[in-house]
């Protein structure tokens, strides 16, 4: 883009988002939860809806002149009850914590437990951490892996433990899990219970638009929130869809007025763009190859004698253990990547022994890549470079790694960016 305004108006910020721009197209994006998005997308964004108050939902504003904004946000609506096949949509959730925090109140009362995955193997700070609000409210209990070899969930001790603890809700979902969920277990352990089931599907939310990943609605889920900006590739913001319009109700309420106040218009427009692009054919192309691509990248670097946590991955992301493969803590391992112009995140693995700030893991994915058009043989590359970089015997290395990934990366153009 040209800011042309911009660059007469404040050139300090100009000039920072020029900077930011040259480090997209010259770098390699493998932060899982990262996407480019369309220029089209882009545009909706940085509209004069931006201007514009529309508290309520559409047909029941508190405020004038919302004729368009309801014409906008139905679309919007619609759009995302035919890619998820939903009975109802709310697409005003500024992000994906408020989306998490309004289905907890929409759902149960304060003070009510909730079942999610355990945050070192894998769940989100929304699935309650202790360091967030949210756990001082409600009550948050726990499932874990049976095996970090296999991925493969404990749904019996997932099910002892909601008999045990009565949860108001199941909650599927995760930020650095890379293994398919078995939904059908984890419905008939919320119906067991009387419990709802939920979905915080904010990473795959792409894939299962694009069919690469299981739909929870298809195994009888109550409810799916997701952010709008990794895999499925939209403007950052929220959502929250669900199985019944008498669920969309108590949703609705716990969004606005319960939670939020007026929406981000130019957000939702940028969503409905977002959602008409991932109904396109090509979406499905691009989900499968984010997948294709992340074993590929992960059959690579276990090839290279990289520790993956669960061996490999089926989805967009995989983990790695950098003390056992590298001999150096998550935290190390990035700072050297960023050296190279490799963006990734350390991470947290299963019950990890060190500190957040300096976990034993990394955590890479391939929906950024995939976007610029990177497939299997570049994903080959990606992981060589990985590997040379953290193993590199002396600094000289780097510069010339650094080289070479960005010989890369402009080769493959980053949309929005010319
Ligand atoms: C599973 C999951 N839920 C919720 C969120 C929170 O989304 P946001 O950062 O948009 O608030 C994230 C973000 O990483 C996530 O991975």
């Amino acid at each position: 883009m040209d800011y042309r305004y911009l660059g007469k108006v404040d050139h300090l910020i100009h000039d920072l988002i020029k900077e930011e721009e040259r480090r997209q197209k010259h770098g390699l994006e493998l932060i899982c939860s990262e996407n480019y998005v369309s220029a089209a997308v882009m545009e909706a964004m940085s509209s004069v809806l931006n201007n514009k108050y529309s508290e309520g939902y559409p047909g029941a504003r508190y405020y004038g002149g919302n004729e368009v904004m309801d014409k906008i946000e139905s679309e919007a609506i619609a759009r995302a009850k035919t890619l998820f096949r939903a009975a109802h949509a709310n697409v005003q959730p500024h992000a994906g914590a408020p989306a998490n925090i309004a289905t907890y109140f929409g759902l149960c009362e304060p003070g009510a437990t909730i079942l999610g995955m355990d945050l070192s193997h894998g769940g989100h700070l929304t699935h309650g951490h202790p360091v967030t609000h949210i756990a001082k409210v409600f009550r948050f209990v726990r499932y874990k892996m049976k095996s970090v070899e296999t991925g493969e969930i404990d749904y019996d001790e997932m099910r002892r433990v909601a008999i045990a603890e009565k949860p108001k809700i199941v909650l599927a979902g995760f930020s650095a899990y890379p293994r398919e969920l078995n939904y059908k277990a984890m419905r008939a352990i919320a119906t067991e219970v009387g419990a709802y089931a939920v979905a915080d599907m904010a990473h795959i939310a792409g894939l299962i638009a694009g069919g690469a990943a299981r739909n929870p609605f298809d195994d009888g889920f109550d409810v799916i929130l997701t952010t709008t900006h990794k895999s499925l590739r939209g403007p950052r913001g929220g959502m929250i869809l669900t199985a019944t319009p008498e669920l969309g109700k108590k949703i609705d309420k716990a969004v606005f007025p319960g939670f939020q106040g007026g929406p981000i218009m130019q957000m939702i427009a940028a969503k409905a763009v977002a959602f008409r692009e991932a109904l396109q054919p090509e979406f499905k192309v691009y989900a499968r190859q984010i997948v294709v691509n992340a074993k590929a990248l992960a059959e690579r670097l276990m090839e290279q004698g990289v520790k993956l946590i669960t061996n490999g991955t089926d989805n967009h992301l995989m983990l790695a253990d950098a003390v056992a493969s590298f001999g150096c803590h998550g935290g190390e391992a990035q700072t050297i990547l960023d050296e190279v112009g490799i963006t990734l995140n350390k991470n947290m693995i299963a019950d990890d022994k060190r500190p957040a700030m300096s976990p034993s893991g990394i955590r890479l994915g391939t929906p950024a890549l995939t976007t610029r058009g990177m497939k299997e043989a570049e994903m080959r590359q990606v992981a060589d470079f990985i590997v040379r970089a953290i193993r590199a015997g002396s600094n000289d290395e780097l510069p010339r790694i650094r080289k070479e990934v960005e010989e890369l990366a402009l080769r493959f153009p980053v949309p929005g960016i010319a």
